[in-house]
């Protein structure tokens, strides 16, 4: 069965992940961190872009209190941690490949330099999904057969936002708005690509909202297309 696949970002109320310094979600709160971990605790798998794991250089490790949520409900202490990387930009030094005890995937293209691949081959899985760009089908189909992936949450940032978009395996969205503006023509938005046209354009429905400290956590469902 396909996993159920959520998206979470942060960002600013002009829609971006990031400032013009590279500063990643760190204009986002305490509390939008406490909520991304609660998130993250009831998924089996995450996924984060190239960029984002060279970035920010993520652990996916849970802290003891969501190991316990986690272990509660039957999930393994830490979740199983992707990366997609088509050409093969993501380093094998990268800390979520070292950090916890968790199986890795890299799932890349014929785009990766043979020796890139042997590096990633010695820290993770390494499968290829495609020519050019990765085909978001077979990943959810590996990561539901081989690891029997039931949940997978999807952590940005822009372009895997909307390579997951644009195959149409998004089923909610977690989004957190915050009261900043970043701006800048280059600096991304929570979905880049080529974008939807207006008959294309993905609806949702909103499913909670919360505003804390003038943040407003907002929960959205895909309508079916
Ligand atoms: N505010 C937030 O919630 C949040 C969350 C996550 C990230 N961020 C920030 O977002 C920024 C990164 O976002 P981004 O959009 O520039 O990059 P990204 O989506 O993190 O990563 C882009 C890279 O992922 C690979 N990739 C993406 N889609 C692919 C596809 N369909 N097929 C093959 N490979 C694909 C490519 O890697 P290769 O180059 O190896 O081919 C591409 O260069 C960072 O500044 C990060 O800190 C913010």
């Amino acid at each position: 069965m396909k996993p159920k696949v959520s998206v979470i970002v942060a960002t600013t109320v002009d829609g971006k992940i990031t400032t013009s310094d590279n500063a990643s979600s760190k204009f986002a709160s305490r509390r939008d961190l406490e909520h991304l971990l609660e998130v993250r605790s009831h998924h089996d798998a995450i996924l984060a872009g190239a960029k984002t794991i060279t970035n920010d250089d993520p652990t996916f490790t849970s802290g003891p209190r969501y190991q316990d949520i986690r272990q509660k409900q039957g999930l393994p202490p830490n979740p199983i941690k992707c990366v997609v990387s088509g050409k093969g930009s993501v380093l094998p030094t990268a800390r979520m490949f070292h950090h916890n005890d968790a199986p890795a995937a890299v799932f890349t293209t014929e785009q990766i330099p043979n020796r890139r691949l042997r590096e990633l081959s010695e820290v993770a899985t390494v499968y290829h999904v495609g020519q050019i760009e990765v085909d978001f089908g077979q990943i959810l189909r590996i990561l539901a057969d081989r690891y029997k992936v039931q949940q997978l949450l999807i952590e940005g940032g822009g372009s895997v936002n909307a390579a997951a978009f644009q195959a149409g395996i998004v089923d909610d969205l977690y989004l957190t708005l915050c009261p900043k503006v970043a701006g800048g023509t280059n600096v991304p938005t929570a979905v880049e690509g080529h974008g939807f046209t207006l008959a294309d354009l993905v609806d949702l429905e909103l499913q909670q909202h919360q505003i804390i400290e003038g943040e407003v956590f907002l929960h959205y469902r895909v309508c079916s297309r």
